[in-house]
């Protein structure tokens, strides 16, 4: 969409996104970039308020409405935050993007995958990263992970073991329908291996315009 660069990590609960995201970021600004670190839901003050009622409201949510409160969050983290940082030639790393409300929403809750695409892409009027790196982990290898942390399940880490199977899936499918902008990669390999195959292809996006994130111009 503008002069910066936009990664985003995508996978299930548990996959290590926050990890990779961090180890990017490191990277990313020893080298001097300008780097702003993100993530969805939550990435704005409204978002902060979205996320509240998606990952911790007691009771139902309806999917449909699930599905629009993400897509709020989506619409003004993009409009406030990831617009401007890309336009004045920053680098964004997010955690999820509009592929988890596809895999999530779509696959997990069952609502119709284009549908929800769709309203995502009207959410953020159209934007799409440059960079989506896929941490793809067997649902319960993620479980395992999630157990051991100790941290109590929110809304959607606490869906049956067939929804986290379907959103791994979708997730899938997602990554084979545009190879040019996923990364996919086995989460069950150890995190400097993933940290390298990431740098690696983050490298090749920046060697195409090598100013992109340096002192925040283009
Ligand atoms: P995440 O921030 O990765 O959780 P945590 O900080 O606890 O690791 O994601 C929060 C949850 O929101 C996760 O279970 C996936 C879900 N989610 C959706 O269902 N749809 C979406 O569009 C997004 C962005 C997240």
């Amino acid at each position: 969409m503008a002069r910066g660069l936009w990664i985003t990590f995508e996978g299930g609960d548990g996959a290590g996104k926050t990890t990779q995201a961090a180890l990017l970021e490191e990277w990313l600004r020893a080298q001097g970039r300008t780097v702003v670190r993100t993530r969805e839901p939550g990435g704005t003050e409204v978002g902060t308020l979205v996320r509240d009622i998606v990952l911790h409201h007691r009771g139902d949510v309806a999917p449909r409405a699930e599905a629009l409160l993400y897509a709020a969050d989506r619409a003004h983290h993009v409009a406030t935050l990831v617009r401007p940082a890309l336009e004045r030639g920053e680098i964004v790393i997010q955690d999820r993007y509009l592929d988890s409300s596809v895999a999530y929403q779509g696959a997990g809750r069952v609502l119709d995958a284009t549908e929800i695409r769709d309203l995502s892409l009207w959410a953020a009027e159209g934007a799409l990263p440059d960079v989506t790196v896929l941490l793809d982990l067997d649902p319960a290898a993620a479980r395992a992970r999630l157990d051991a942390d100790d941290k109590p399940f929110d809304r959607l880490e606490a869906e049956k073991a067939d929804f986290h199977a379907r959103v791994r899936a979708a997730f899938l499918d997602l990554a084979s329908a545009e190879p040019d902008r996923f990364l996919v990669l086995d989460a069950s390999l150890p995190a400097a291996d993933l940290a390298a195959a990431v740098r690696a292809r983050v490298s090749a996006a920046l060697a195409r315009s090598p100013r992109r994130g340096v002192g925040g111009t283009p």
